[in-house]
């Protein structure tokens, strides 16, 4: 079963707190975001490959470590999963970023693909998918279905708030990937809205509704 990791940083929970405020502006929904992503950040990439690099410093030679491989590629879920990548990106400068456009479909409630654009050679490349929420895991199982279909083999995923349904059903469908999230909340309501959640998390970033 793949690892899910819950970041529970107390600046993650502090920023966690003011995000999911109804009153939260737009503009402080994004940096609180970014934020919170960075911060999640550092947990996700601790494993990241590296390797040794001979360098000179002004006192003389040494061996100091590099990121290995080819550079590792993001890919927020359109739209809400555009609201995380900033934050890795502070964090991975040199990243790839695809796109994968999915939408839950408000009668059905399964994940529709209208867009996607990755690098080359995913293969090689260590895969981060990012987006804000997992309700009933349909949109982020698909939008890994997507990757793999497409090679990639080394997926993991970053997510802000899970609800355990769909937490359970993701793992089922990728147990390989491993999953960082800042909270598990309670539960779905009757239209699969994460409780307490936060809301539509793409309405809150770009000010829709
Ligand atoms: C939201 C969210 C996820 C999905 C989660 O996107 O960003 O992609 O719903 O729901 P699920 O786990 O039940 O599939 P939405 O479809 O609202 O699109 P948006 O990002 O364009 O607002
Ligand atoms: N998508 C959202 O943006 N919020 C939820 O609570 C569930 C799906």
């Amino acid at each position: 079963m793949g690892k899910v990791t819950v970041t529970e940083h107390p600046l993650i929970q502090h920023k966690l707190t003011l995000l999911r405020e109804a009153s939260t502006s737009s503009k402080d929904f994004r940096q609180l975001l970014t934020e919170i992503t960075m911060l999640m950040g550092y947990e996700l990439t601790r494993n990241l490959p590296i390797q040794d690099k001979v360098i000179e410093t002004p006192m003389g030679r040494t061996v100091g470590k590099e990121m290995a491989g080819k550079k590792p590629v993001i890919v927020p879920v359109l739209r809400a999963g555009l609201g995380m990548v900033d934050g890795l990106l502070n964090l991975i400068p040199g990243a790839r970023v695809g796109h994968i456009g999915l939408y839950r479909d408000p009668e059905t409630l399964e994940p529709v693909e209208y867009y996607c654009k990755l690098p080359n050679e995913i293969a090689d490349r260590e895969v981060i998918i990012v987006d804000p929420m997992l309700a009933t895991g349909g949109s982020l199982a698909a939008a890994v279905n997507f990757v793999k279909q497409r090679g990639a083999t080394s997926v993991r995923a970053l997510c802000l708030l899970a609800a355990p349904e769909g937490l359970e059903a993701f793992q089922k469908a990728h147990p390989d990937v491993d999953l960082y999230v800042s909270c598990i909340d309670e539960k779905l309501d009757e239209h699969a809205y994460i409780v307490p959640g936060l809301g539509d998390a793409g309405d809150r970033i770009f000010g829709t509704k």
